[in-house]
């Protein structure tokens, strides 16, 4: 496969400072964007997760539209749990009918192989890498093992994560099992979508801050640790976003994954501070900021792009997925910002 004609998110990935700051915004397919929502007139969002040729047309949307530098390939966390033989509803925030809460449950999962039980995915990347046609590189993603698992137990978004923490605190080594098993999982389906063509992977853990930090170290980091070690070993960089708690960073940087995600809730001095000037760091601009004025926009983000400059690399980036009500004037101010900066 031939090296993206624009490189400079996959350079600052490696650790190198390419002439401009790259930047994506997470989320940035989506709600937000009418050429989206014409789309999802007429396709429900299980279908389109189902239609490859739909997927790749969605991904190309912002590449179009804003400029991004990276394109990231229009799917969802919980499309995996097929692999398990649970449905989940999107509707649009997903709903799990039969959430997984007991030993029984959980000895009922399959485990089947994500190669033929997400086979949709992956052909779905092959569809956004043929229509990219190289222009950029695609990003390809998972949720971590405690987020995927968040929904399995909670059957959906969770306040205060009452049925996996009960779980943890109650039976420890059944939920550990899990997270071993869910880490398999999750091993294969990135490795997958890596040999599918995917040029960089980005693990969301987007629930890890429903967990104080001694009881993340203990319960989630070697899980992710390894998850992380495993896809590296695939060729592509891994991006890793632990999301919620600031106080969780400075163990999660003790993974070794090539760029640490840094959420809105730390500036990014800070984050750099604690992850090490040695580290490439993505982020970090509150996604509610783009509701400001433009003016507002520009100046939070020539300040993230001026703090970027005290890690070894930077890639700008939302603290968190891109609002629905966002105008898509003005996400594309703000890649304009950032490629000037
Ligand atoms: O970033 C991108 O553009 C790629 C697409 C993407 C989606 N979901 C599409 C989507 C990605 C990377 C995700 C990840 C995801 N999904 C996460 C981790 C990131 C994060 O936000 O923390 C999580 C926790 C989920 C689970 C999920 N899926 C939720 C909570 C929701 C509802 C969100 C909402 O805005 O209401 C979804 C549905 C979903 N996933 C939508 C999209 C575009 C909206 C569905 C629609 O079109 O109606």
């Amino acid at each position: 496969m031939s090296a993206p004609q624009n490189d400079s998110f996959l350079l600052a990935c490696r650790g190198a400072r390419p002439a401009r700051t790259p930047i994506w915004l997470m989320r940035q397919a989506g709600r937000y964007l009418p050429e989206y929502r014409a789309i999802r007139a007429k396709v429900s969002f299980e279908e389109l997760c189902r239609s490859p040729e739909l997927c790749a047309e969605v991904t190309l949307q912002p590449v179009d539209i804003l400029g991004v530098d990276a394109a990231i390939l229009f799917s969802d966390i919980l499309v995996v749990l097929d692999a398990l033989g649970v449905d989940v509803v999107f509707d649009p925030s997903p709903r799990i009918a039969a959430p997984v809460r007991s030993a029984a449950d959980i000895s009922r999962l399959r485990w089947g192989d994500p190669r033929q039980e997400v086979g949709y995915v992956m052909d779905a990347v092959r569809a956004c890498k043929r229509a990219l046609a190289d222009r950029v590189p695609l990003i390809g993603f998972c949720g971590a093992p405690f987020t995927t698992l968040s929904y399995l137990v909670e059957g959906q978004t969770s306040r205060e994560f009452e049925h996996i923490k009960g779980l943890i605190f109650r039976e420890p080594a059944l939920f550990g099992g899990l997270m071993e098993s869910m880490t398999t999982l999750l091993i294969d389906y990135l490795r997958a979508q890596v040999e599918a063509g995917v040029d960089a992977v980005q693990i969301f853990d987007s629930w890890a801050g429903a967990l104080g930090p001694a009881d993340f170290r203990v319960h989630v980091l070697p899980h992710l640790r390894r998850l992380v070690e495993e896809v590296r070993g695939a060729g592509a960089p891994v991006i890793l976003f632990v999301r919620g708690n600031a106080n969780l960073l400075a163990d999660a940087a003790t993974i070794p994954a090539d760029v640490i995600g840094i959420d809105w809730t730390i500036d990014l001095q800070a984050a750099i501070a604690t992850v090490g000037p040695e580290r490439v760091v993505q982020g970090n601009l509150d996604p509610m900021a783009l509701l400001g004025p433009a003016a507002l926009v520009e100046r939070r983000a020539r300040e993230i792009v001026a703090a970027g400059r005290a890690a070894r690399a930077h890639i700008f980036n939302l603290g968190h997925g891109i609002s629905r009500h966002t105008d898509p004037g003005i996400a594309k101010l703000l890649v304009d910002v950032v490629h000037d900066a």
